[in-house]
Formats: structure tokens, C-alpha cells, sequence
């Protein structure tokens, strides 16, 4: 049975009934398709394209064009999973006007049900200026992994008494708002809990501890897909790049030795045909 398009409200509504939300990355239309059929709430085309698709050592460098290209190819293909297209670095901290502009550009192109950007209280005044344009806002606290140079490096995040109460403040901040959910990215799982507890939206955790209301991982990640590095938060359920190496290496070997293509994997076409040509 096809299930229905999930919206932003049927995702807050999952603050109250309870039912965890799950929450995948997708860049293109292959993982896109398996992702929605999968069943997942939200899918999220998130800046780690840079790293798991485009191959850059970070996500600074990650283009508006980038994003609504990879955007508009998950949306081809999503019937079920509430579409998130994320705000790369640069596109929404010059000025309120520009993240406007750019997150028109994620609804309007992208087709994206609504947008993600990065930042606690500093960032909840754009925030609330697009939530106002009418376009629904994700928020993400905790790691940021745009901002990770002046985090001092990926670390986790709120690990001490200050730091931690200055995270749910950035989560009210949120709220207030009017963000519909907010992403905790490496939080010690006690903390997560607390901002959790402290806001009425649903919190998506990765790195987060199972207190959230949700959990997100790069999709790259736990098929095993990446292999610069794998942070302590990924379980890999799957290491997929070895069936594809495998399936490269037998590829190679039949070329190499005349084993592919077989009759069944080739065309054939009349005798008559063949022989006035040979004649
Ligand atoms: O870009 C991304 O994939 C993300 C997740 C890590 C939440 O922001």
C-alpha cells in the first residue's frame, strides 16, 4: 500500500504520539527511490554531499547550484518522506534578504518540502525570517559541522555545565522561532535528553544518545559507502563498497579474458541479413 506524503506537521505531531522519526540523507534518484520505499520519515539532502558525493574535504565549499541539482534529483522520485533541503554554508549568513532568496530557491527548484540551516540564538533571527516567508525551517545545533573550524574542530558539543545549558538555550531560541524540528548533532546523550525534554518540536539526534525523538545518519555512512573516516556515532549496517569492489574486480576479469559479454547479454539478428552482407 502507498503511504501517504508526510508533512512538517505530521512530524511535530510525532512530539505527542511518540513515534520515533527516522531521518536519511539522499543525494540522487537511485538512493533516493530505495530510501522512500524503505519507509523513512524525512529525507534530508543534506551539505554532506561535498563529502560522501563530491568529494570535497569539507562542506564549506558546497554551492547553492550544487544543493538544488542534488535537490531536484531526490525530489523526482520521493512520494512518501518529507523532503529537507539543506542550507549550504554561505547561503544564509551574509543577510536575512539572501537566506530568504535561498530558501525560495530550495522550495521553488529544489522542490524541497522545507529547509535545514545550521546555528543556535545567533541564527534563530534568519530562521524566523524564513519560517515568516512561509517556508518551514529545520533547525541544527549542537556540532555544525560548517562551523567546525571555529568549534575548534568536530567535537562534541555541551559537554559541560555551561556549554550544555547555553544548547538548550539555542533550542528555545529555535522554538521561538517557529522551527518545526531541530537536528543535535554530537551531544553527550544526558544533554540531548535535556533539550529534548525542554522543547515542544521533535529533536533528530545524531550522535545524540536514544533520547531524542528521532535519529538521522548519513546514508553513505551506514551502508559503508565512505571510507575517509567513520565517526563513533555511525553504525554501519551494511559495507557495501566491498560487493561493489568485488562486482568491479569480476567485471574486469571477464573483460580481460573474453567471459563478457555471453550470447544472452548480446544481439543476433537475421542469417539471411548477415550473409548478403558477408557476401
Ligand atoms: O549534511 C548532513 O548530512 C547533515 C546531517 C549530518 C544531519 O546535516
Amino acid at each position: 500500500m502507498e503511504q501517504k506524503k508526510l508533512t512538517v506537521l505530521d512530524i511535530k505531531a510525532r512530539k505527542k504520539d511518540g513515534a520515533k522519526i527516522s531521518m536519511l540523507t539522499s543525494y540522487d534518484y537511485p538512493w533516493a527511490l530505495l530510501v522512500d520505499q524503505g519507509g523513512i520519515d524525512i529525507i534530508l539532502v543534506g551539505d554532506s554531499l561535498g563529502m560522501v558525493v563530491l568529494g570535497y574535504p569539507d562542506t564549506a565549499p558546497v554551492t547553492m547550484d550544487e544543493m538544488i541539482h542534488h535537490t531536484k534529483a531526490v525530489t523526482r522520485v520521493v512520494k512518501h518522506a518529507l523532503v529537507v533541503g539543506d542550507m549550504p554554508f554561505g547561503s544564509y549568513n551574509v543577510s536575512t534578504e539572501k537566506a530568504i532568496e535561498n530558501a525560495n530557491r530550495f522550495m521553488k527548484e529544489g522542490r524541497a518540502d522545507c529547509v535545514k540551516l545550521e546555528g543556535g540564538r545567533t541564527m534563530a533571527p534568519v530562521a524566523e525570517a524564513i519560517v515568516n516567508a512561509g517556508i518551514p525551517v529545520q533547525g541544527h545545533i549542537g556540532l555544525t559541522p560548517q562551523t567546525a573550524s571555529a568549534l575548534g574542530g568536530f567535537k562534541v558539543q555541551g559537554k559541560d555545565a555551561d556549554a550544555a545549558r547555553a544548547l538548550i538555550d539555542d533550542a528555545k531560541a529555535l522554538e521561538d522561532a517557529g522551527c518545526f524540528s531541530l537536528v543535535l548533532e554530537a551531544i553527550p546523550s544526558p544533554i540531548a535528553k535535556m533539550v529534548t525534554e525542554a522543547v515542544s518540536i521533535p529533536t533528530i539526534g545524531i550522535g545524540a544518545g536514544a533520547g531524542c525523538d528521532g535519529q538521522v545518519l548519513v546514508i553513505h555512512d551506514m551502508v559503508g559507502l565512505f571510507d575517509r573516516f567513520t565517526p563513533k556515532f555511525v553504525k554501519q549496517y551494511a559495507k557495501i563498497s566491498g560487493t561493489i569492489a568485488s562486482a568491479i574486480a569480476e567485471f574486469k576479469t571477464e573483460v580481460e579474458n573474453g567471459n563478457f559479454p555471453e550470447e544472452k547479454h548480446s544481439f543476433t539478428m537475421k542469417a539471411e541479413e548477415l550473409e548478403k552482407i558477408r557476401t
